[in-house]
């Protein structure tokens, strides 16, 4: 398992590119299912959910073939409606192909995801709309089983909770059903409305995404399409907070600024100095000791669940008490007991984490739990005294392209060890 070596105490300066969000790239390469056409994606980042996508979709039955970012499939026929537990249990976001296999094929056989490290994250909301949208759905030895050997068609679905993958699910699956599909208090994120864009050049016909309404006109067939991606706003953001918490003057190229509003607002109120040089590109500045400032996760537009860890690595550099709340999982405070063996100041009540700062943190042996608390690890690492050596990096290769190598440009002294 390989291992990350950090030495804390360099300032990050120059410029540091963003890759395509990977939680775009799992609905739009589950959305290729649709059609028996070619659809082309561009920057598709290479980490790990995104290799395990592509092993699923190719025991489904696409053609893919990989060059670098572009990723071009072609899914002649669905030649097994499946995602299989030992695919399911290493990547929740499997169960992005229960929509579009049932909309294809009318029938899908989905491993339930089973524990997450962050919480129980059921997908009922799921199947309750396939259920909403006509689909038999029945479940034994830890399968689901879809069925909609008639076809689906239009409902009116109202979720419970906001849901980001089912909101994307749904919105698939509606593209085929006959007939209009009202979906609401549907999620808003900026994946949301990337995989819509998608969509509507496979010839969907939808409107509102990015609202919490969203309405579908269903069709009888969807056809290929050329798809570039959205940047990935939470690597985007990581790169923020690591800038700010080393005191450096860098460059976030290639990414969305609006996409990182609730973020750039809260650590501007905390002092930070961020300003955007052009359409694409944060740029912090050194700004000296930040203030504490509380957080409250929520739904996009909201302060994401994903930099939640992100955002407590920086509070314990900060001057004061600050309240940090995570609304959206039951179980997202995993990197709080590694901070605090690296020297933070971070009290547990429920789902708020209480961060007393400014703390001076001390390199130590770390091991990584799941993909944003490993990231809130390295941060740590940045500014601790001395070495750290994170465990598991797996779980950090999940979503973030050749980190190391993108932080080492900048002048972070990481290593990657076999
Ligand atoms: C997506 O997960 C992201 N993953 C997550 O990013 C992100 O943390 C999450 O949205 C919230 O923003 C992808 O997009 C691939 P939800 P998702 O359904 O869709 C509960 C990362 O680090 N819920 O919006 O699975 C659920 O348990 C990952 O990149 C149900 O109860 O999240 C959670 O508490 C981590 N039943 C809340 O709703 C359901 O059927 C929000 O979950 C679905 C969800």
């Amino acid at each position: 398992m390989d291992k990350f070596v950090i030495q804390g105490g360099t300032p990050l300066v120059g410029f540091i590119p963003t890759s395509g969000a990977k939680n775009s790239a799992l609905p739009v390469l589950a959305a290729a299912l649709l059609t028996a056409d070619e659809v082309v994606l561009r920057r598709i980042p290479r980490v790990r959910d995104i290799r395990t996508m592509v092993r699923l979709l190719v025991d489904i039955g696409s053609d893919i073939n990989v060059n670098g970012e572009t990723v071009t499939l072609k899914t002649p026929k669905i030649v097994s409606p499946e995602a299989p537990y030992e695919l399911v249990k290493t990547m929740r976001a499997s169960s992005l192909v229960l929509g579009p296999l049932v909309a294809r094929a009318g029938r899908a056989r989905v491993s339930l995801p089973g524990g997450c490290g962050i919480g129980a994250r059921p997908i009922n909301y799921h199947l309750s709309g396939l259920e909403r949208l006509g689909a038999v759905i029945t479940q034994d030895h830890g399968y689901i089983e879809a069925a909609a050997p008639n076809g689906l068609r239009g409902a009116h679905i109202v979720f419970d909770r906001i849901t980001v993958t089912g909101t994307e699910d749904i919105l698939m699956a509606a593209t085929l059903a006959r007939g209009e599909t009202v979906i609401e208090n549907a999620a808003r994120e900026p994946e949301v409305v990337d995989l819509a864009n998608l969509l509507v050049k496979m010839g969907a016909k939808l409107e509102g995404a990015g609202t919490s309404t969203i309405r579908v006109q269903g069709v009888t067939e969807l056809h290929g399409a050329d798809h570039e991606i959205i940047a990935d706003r939470i690597e985007a953001g990581t790169f923020v907070i690591a800038g700010l918490m080393t005191g450096g003057a860098l460059n976030i190229t290639g990414c969305i600024p609006e996409h990182l509003g609730a973020l750039t607002a809260k650590l501007t109120q905390a002092g930070a100095r961020i300003s955007q040089p052009d359409s694409t590109t944060l740029r912090v500045e050194p700004s000296g000791t930040l203030r504490a400032i509380d957080m409250s996760t929520e739904e996009y537009p909201g302060f994401a669940t994903d930099l939640q860890a992100q955002y407590m690595a920086i509070m314990t550099q900060a001057n004061g008490i600050s309240i940090v709340t995570e609304t959206i999982f039951e179980n997202r405070f995993m990197h709080a007991q590694e901070l605090q063996r690296m020297g933070a100041n971070i009290r547990l009540d429920g789902r708020k984490a209480i961060i007393a700062g400014k703390s001076q943190l001390s390199g130590a042996g770390v091991i990584a739990s799941d993909l944003r608390a490993s990231a809130s690890l390295v941060l740590a690492a940045l500014v601790a005294r001395g070495e750290t050596v994170i465990d598991r990096v797996y779980h950090i290769d999940r979503g973030y392209e050749r980190i190391e190598a993108k932080l080492s440009a900048v002048g972070a002294q990481i290593q990657r060890v076999e």
